[in-house]
């Protein structure tokens, strides 16, 4: 992989912040965007700006062919049956969303159960809780071991016939952790139980393949893999979305609606009220081109490297706690760390002083935080155009920050 030639393609890399050089390390959150991404953006609104769907004139039907052929590039991707299966929405929240409304809400009764992990970002807990307090449902939650890994055996104890969905990220957004989900979804529908994995943190990064997890939905984002902010996929398998209501209601997912009645469109258009972020939909298909490019299977590799770099440039700087397995072959690209007595909040203002972007907080994973007895941690991410170096830069400046809060 050449990363300095992948690097001219992202125009950002190139700017200063408080006159260092940018070193962007927060791709969990959202990752930068390349030129041919924006590039397309541009083309979209100055060449063929339309609604989808419904002008017979030629710029609507090259805006509909284009968004619907990112929509193809995404089921491939994935390698989904068909592009039926791929509905487009706003990122992964909205996906889950449109699960816990579409098919939980009428499927999920009294003391039925779901199960979840303590991983899970708030998208992938709030709305089973919720949906759990509505319905009169139980919330049942897998643990993690010291390391980070999810519990296994505490999963298998936990399944029962009451279990009807069981909703797991891939990929921790907090400790990197990958979970079993192949596994996981075999143990679930073994119990007649439907699943959902949350992939906004897997799909990024290492290859995904629905029909080998065997799940039956899975959620992601487009800003967290080179597309623009506002596109998001629900993956479903077809035989479940079809039995499924719709999630929002009004123009384009219908077929025909009467004073008195209304029949809905065909899939995937049931489950895309109103005007779709139709530049999302084609910038996918431009940010996926890039990836495949690039190769799924060597991003992988470079984020693997970049990982363990920085595990051990962590273990070899005195003062810092880090959370998460060790072994990268069961993490995703995501260091979480704290730098003993200095506060993240703190740690990620002196970092800034010094070009470098990382997270602090709770990463909208609290009841995970809670669980390892922390109120905030940083965390570095990394992408396919980090380089070992700006890991150097990151170690260099916590060491500074030490200095400052005289610990060294
Ligand atoms: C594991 C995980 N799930 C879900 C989400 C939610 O993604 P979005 O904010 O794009 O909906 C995130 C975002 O950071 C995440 O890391």
């Amino acid at each position: 992989m050449d990363v300095d030639a992948i690097r001219e393609d992202f125009p950002i890399l190139k700017k200063r912040v408080h006159g260092k050089k940018l070193v962007y390390l927060d791709n969990a959150a959202t990752t930068q965007k390349p030129k041919q991404v924006i590039e397309a953006i541009k083309e979209f609104y100055s060449d063929y700006n339309a609604n989808v769907q419904r002008g017979v004139y030629e710029i609507s039907e090259k805006a509909t062919e284009l968004y619907e052929g990112g929509r193809e590039s995404v089921a491939k991707f994935i390698n989904a049956t068909s592009s039926k299966e791929i509905i487009f929405v706003r990122n992964a929240t909205e996906a889950i969303n449109l699960v816990a409304n579409a098919w939980a809400k009428k499927n999920i009764g009294k003391d039925d159960e779901i199960i979840i992990s303590i991983m899970e970002h708030h998208s992938n807990f709030v709305p089973w809780q919720q949906l759990a307090i509505e319905n009169n449902a139980k919330i049942k939650v897998v643990g993690v071991d010291p390391e980070g890994h999810f519990k296994f055996d505490e999963y298998e104890s936990l399944l029962s016939d009451k279990t009807k969905l069981v909703a797991i990220t891939h990929v921790s957004n907090v400790l990197g952790t990958i979970t079993p989900v192949k596994e996981i979804v075999k143990k679930a529908h073994e119990k007649g139980a439907m699943t959902l994995v949350d992939g906004a943190q897997s799909v990024p990064h290492i290859p995904v393949d629905v029909q080998q997890i065997g799940c039956d939905f899975l959620a992601f984002s487009g800003h967290k893999m080179l597309a623009p902010t506002g596109i998001g996929i629900l993956y479903g398998k077809k035989e479940i979305l079809e039995k499924m209501d719709p999630f929002l209601k009004g123009g384009d997912m219908i077929k025909e609606v009467h004073l008195d009645s209304t029949r809905w469109n065909e899939l995937p258009w049931k489950f895309e009220a109103g005007t779709p972020n139709i530049e999302g939909g084609i910038t996918m298909k431009v940010a996926i081109d890039y990836l495949n490019r690039i190769g799924m299977p060597n991003i992988r590799e470079h984020e693997k490297k970049l990982t363990k770099y920085a595990l051990d440039a962590f273990a070899n700087t005195k003062g810092i706690d880090v959370y998460g397995p060790r072994n990268v072959e069961e993490k995703g690209g995501v260091v979480s760390f704290n730098v003993q007595q200095i506060h993240p909040h703190d740690l990620a203002s002196i970092l800034d002083e010094e070009g470098i972007a990382i997270r602090s907080g709770h990463h909208c994973a609290q009841p995970l935080m809670e669980n390892l007895g922390l109120v905030a941690a940083s965390r570095a991410s990394f992408y396919l155009y980090n380089k070992e170096e700006e890991i150097d830069i990151l170690i260099n400046s916590l060491k500074k920050a030490r200095k400052v809060f005289r610990l060294e």
